[in-house]
């Protein structure tokens, strides 16, 4: 079929010339712009190994320990899809982080790109309730306790935490009940929310073009010159490539030479074995509950915690319109980030060095 077929039933003409006017700024933090294609590149990865894994996962208490077992060595390369489904699941968290952070270095959540900071904040929380939600469905030892123990943190509320424990485990305890809910809430209602949040964020991302942060933008005025810039065709195409082709590296080794365990099948009568932990991203979380005292000005201290997480969370949601755009409120900004960033790493690396609390 000739190519004018389509041309008269598609605006391709249009497309083409949209590409080939496109630019991006070209300065010393451009590197930056690539993690968000690096971001999507494990997205899809994870949308393709999914529905490959899920040709014989079967998601009930009875069997899906045994069906991950033989997903792992009976399926031919089972064993990696599920190897590369595991660490890309990590490595999207890794760089959906890194992602939040630079742009909000680089003070791309101004306006008028609000809406795609707040799409992308909706999208990383998506991303943990990915994790949260994946990491029961293997049903063994170390993931049916860290499930315990994260949906007991939401019975802390007041009023509505018992009724949100029971709406998240499908009953009092964990049980089949909870992966069965799991499982659809993993492989149907998050992935059909990430479409429609994704969808926006990359529609925005093209429509206002890549941001050029305040640093920039000050030199090239005060040098009385316009900001550079670089084709997007080839110029761009071609180094988000190559940011995915490293993504692809990494990912690659890491499946092959350290392929992801199953670990022991999940016996909900046996005591909680010792050094449970969620996965590494939500560690920092889990650290800070154990240093919580029992009780600050009389309130639960889980409750105090939880609190303090919801602000965060909101005041994250909201940065575009904290941030007054003042050279004082971005400073502002970048200190409370650093701040944030040292808090979640040294709890991390405390909760991996197994130090308590209480
Ligand atoms: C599934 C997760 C995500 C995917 C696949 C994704 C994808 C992308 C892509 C491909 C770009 C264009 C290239 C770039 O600037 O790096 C972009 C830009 C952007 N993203 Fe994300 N993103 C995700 C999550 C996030 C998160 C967590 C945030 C932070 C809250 C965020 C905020 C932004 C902003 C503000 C831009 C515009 C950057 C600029 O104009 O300079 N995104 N995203």
């Amino acid at each position: 079929m000739r190519r004018s077929w389509f041309s008269e039933r598609l605006p391709l003409a249009e497309v083409e010339a949209a590409i080939q006017h496109k630019t991006v700024p070209q300065h010393r933090h451009s590197i930056w712009y690539y993690l968000g294609g690096m971001t999507l590149f494990f997205f899809l990865v994870q949308v393709v190994t999914g529905i490959l894994l899920l040709l014989y996962y079967r998601p009930s208490a009875a069997e899906a320990y045994d069906s991950v077992q033989f997903i792992m060595t009976r399926v031919p390369f089972g064993w990696l899809v599920r190897s590369i489904h595991s660490w890309s699941a990590n490595l999207v968290v890794g760089a959906a982080f890194i992602h939040l952070f630079s742009v909000l270095f680089l003070k791309a959540y101004r306006k008028p790109r609000e809406l795609t900071w707040i799409s992308g904040v909706l999208l990383l929380f998506i991303l943990l309730a990915f994790g949260f939600t994946g990491y029961l469905l293997p049903w063994n030892e170390l993931a049916f306790f860290a499930t315990r123990v994260g949906t007991d943190i939401a019975g802390a509320v007041p009023w509505i935490g018992e009724a949100t424990v029971r709406f998240l485990r499908g009953g009092p305890e964990v049980t089949g009940a909870t992966l069965t809910r799991f499982y659809g809430v993993h492989v149907a209602v998050l992935p059909a929310i990430t479409t429609l949040l994704l969808g926006l964020h990359l529609v925005l991302v093209q429509y206002h073009g890549m941001s050029v942060p305040p640093s920039v933008e000050a030199r090239a005025a005060r040098e009385g010159r316009p900001v550079r810039v670089m084709p997007f065709a080839p110029h761009f195409a071609l180094r988000d490539l190559f940011g995915w082709t490293v993504a692809l590296a990494m990912l690659a080794g890491l499946s092959a030479y350290l392929p992801w365990e199953l670990g022991t099948r999940a016996d909900p009568f046996a005591p909680a074995p010792a050094g449970i932990q969620p996965e590494w991203y939500f560690l920092w979380t889990f650290q800070a509950l154990k240093y919580m005292p029992a009780h600050v000005l009389g309130i639960d201290g889980e409750l105090v915690a939880i609190g303090l997480m919801s602000v965060g969370a909101l005041a994250l949601i909201f940065l575009p319109l904290l941030d007054r755009n003042t050279d004082r409120s971005r400073r502002i900004v970048t200190l409370a980030a650093i701040a944030a960033i040292i808090v979640m790493v040294s709890l991390t690396v405390l909760a991996l060095a197994g130090g308590g609390g209480h």
